[in-house]
């Protein structure tokens, strides 16, 4: 194997530069050049490519976002449009694949494998921990820990104001942020969507629990069945008139940042992995990572599959509640 392909995309994440340099690096160590494919397969069907220098990834271990760029790119899951891409790939003379992001960008890679006939492996980078298969997703942990603190910033002028808040993190169809940041910032209550929502029984225990004590904050994963942090609030403020309710939408400061040490070291472990699976000739796989090892999971059970919180964890809540 003498050229491999790198892109990056969805949702960016930390800890996506860290593999991008991890990759390159790697695969010159072994007599391989690296192409950077820019914003990720809307670059592919562009032929938007780099040919990676080793100074190019110098230096960016400590920097969030991606410095390929990345894009949702819809157009992708047609053929057609395909055509320019497989085309591209073959001009480019590119015999391995590695794609950085979440389950949508994995089916992408997955096809395109079986269009071009190339080895493609997949590195799990999204803030959300949503891929089946992996204990931890890049940017995961650094997007908790940015939460965290943005929480503890609200804890400050909630008790200050006597106030509860509802605070929206990011987890489209999953709850891991809402639930693990909610145990580490002392949240009272969490809502996510793996779970039933019951907006009176939420109301009572706000009431419950905010005798004598000076603020509540309740995290709601922005993918809730109930609706994000101002529908949540809008249905509960009839049963807490009383109450002085407040929203906070942490959004996209959520997505950046410089990654965390967890982050940077599964980043260039994983990225390290992947460019010696290429060199095995192996395709279709995920490098995930459990009880600290390098693990390799299907690429289609990643994509099939979708991973589930440990629910035990919202007992752990309620057993700090008062009665
Ligand atoms: O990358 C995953 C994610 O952060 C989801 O949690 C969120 O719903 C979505 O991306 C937001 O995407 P965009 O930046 O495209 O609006």
């Amino acid at each position: 194997m003498k050229k491999i392909g790198i892109l990056t995309s969805g949702g960016d994440a930390p800890g996506m530069n860290a593999a991008i340099r991890a990759i390159t690096k790697s695969a010159m160590h072994y007599g391989i050049q690296t192409v950077g494919i820019r914003d990720g397969f809307e670059g592919l069907m562009k032929g938007r490519f780099i040919n990676m220098k080793y100074t190019d990834v110098d230096n960016i271990i400590q920097r969030g976002g991606t410095l390929l760029g990345s894009a949702r790119c819809i157009e992708f899951k047609d053929k057609e449009a395909r055509k320019s891409a497989v085309q591209n790939v073959k001009d480019a003379g590119i015999e391995g694949l590695i794609v950085i992001g979440g389950d949508g960008s994995f089916r992408g890679a997955h096809v395109l494998a079986q269009e071009v006939n190339i080895p493609v492996i997949g590195l799990p980078g999204t803030i959300d921990n949503d891929l089946y298969g992996t204990e931890a997703t890049i940017g995961y942990d650094t997007a908790l820990n940015t939460i965290v603190s943005a929480i503890d910033n609200i804890r400050d002028t909630a008790s200050s104001h006597k106030r509860v808040f509802f605070v929206e993190v990011m987890g489209r169809n999953s709850g891991f942020l809402a639930l693990n940041s909610a145990i580490a910032s002392g949240a009272e209550s969490v809502l996510i969507p793996e779970t039933i929502t019951d907006i009176k029984a939420l109301a009572e225990q706000l009431r419950t629990q905010n005798k004598g004590r000076r603020s509540s904050i309740v995290i709601v994963a922005e993918g809730d069945e109930e609706g994000g942090a101002m529908d949540i609030m809008r249905k509960i403020q009839p049963h807490l008139e009383d109450f002085r309710l407040r929203t906070t939408i942490l959004g996209h400061i959520q997505r950046g940042g410089s990654p965390s040490y967890f982050d940077r070291a599964l980043a260039t472990r994983s990225g390290v992995m992947a460019v010696e699976l290429l060199m095995k000739g192996i395709s279709n796989k995920m490098v995930g990572i459990k009880a600290d090892e390098l693990i390799t999971v299907d690429l289609k059970d990643a994509i099939e599959k979708h991973a589930i919180p440990n629910l035990e964890k919202e007992d752990i809540l309620k057993k700090l509640l008062t009665k």
